[in-house]
């Protein structure tokens, strides 16, 4: 059995900051994914080719296809969440979650609203150190709204907990979090995500939104970068 077959059930934690207004949803199976799951490149076949990232990618750890599902899992429960009078608001933070976001809003079975904002954390090219500064501010009020901060990737934690806090002294009704991955074995402050799409290994994992020295972005799927690129 591969990991994308062993889904288990989210504990799904209460909304924060609100007080009782959302029942809490069956939760979103998050799927286990092990450096057992990924597809190697090989000699007969490149998955950087088609994309012009050749001989780069060491391996494709999820397909396009298995993120697509996912996303419509995602939005389906985050959906069956929502009770509010006035839909969502969506905030990506910028750029990783760019990919993520336009396919989560486009799979949801109700209306959004996208808000964006850009932060920069201070630290080394490969760890944040939990200081973060603002670099583009949400461009409206927040209060009363529910509120989901839409995240690519969740590794040491420390980003989005910083968000979390800035965003309630702005006073949303809720505050939720859909995370499209999460790296367990690297998180240092647990944060409660609600939604959560893929534990994944330590791996240095770039696509579908996720770069390194801004490359990879505009891949469709989640690779495995080669060894030879960064080291
Ligand atoms: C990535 C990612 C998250 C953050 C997670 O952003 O998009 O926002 O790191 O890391 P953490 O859990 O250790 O805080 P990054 O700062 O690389 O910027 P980018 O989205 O522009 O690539």
């Amino acid at each position: 059995m591969t990991g994308f077959d062993s889904s288990t059930p989210n504990a799904v934690p209460p909304v924060h900051g609100v007080d009782g207004a959302v029942a809490p949803s069956a939760g979103v199976s998050t799927t286990y994914v092990t450096s057992a799951d990924a597809l190697p490149a090989g000699s007969a076949w490149d998955p950087g080719t088609e994309h012009g990232y050749d001989g780069e990618l060491a391996a494709v750890l999820i397909p396009a296809e298995k993120l697509q599902a996912k996303i419509t899992e995602l939005a389906r429960a985050v959906a069956a969440d929502h009770t509010y009078d006035t839909p969502p608001l969506l905030i990506c933070v910028l750029k990783g979650a760019v990919m993520f976001v336009t396919d989560f809003a486009r799979a949801l079975p109700i209306p959004s609203e996208l808000e964006f904002m850009a932060v920069s954390s201070y630290g080394s090219a490969t760890s944040s150190s939990g200081v973060v500064r603002i670099l583009k501010d949400l461009d409206r009020d927040i209060t009363g709204r529910r509120v989901i901060i839409v995240e690519d990737i969740i590794d040491s934690g420390l980003t989005l907990s910083w968000l979390l806090k800035n965003l309630a002294t702005r006073g949303p009704a809720a505050i939720d979090i859909v995370a499209l991955l999460r790296k367990p074995e690297a998180v240092k402050v647990e944060v409660d995500v609600r939604y959560v799409g893929f534990d994944i290994p330590t791996d240095f994992v770039v696509g579908y939104g996720l770069d390194y020295n801004e490359r990879y972005r505009d891949l469709p799927f989640v690779g495995l970068l080669g060894e030879h690129m960064y080291r």
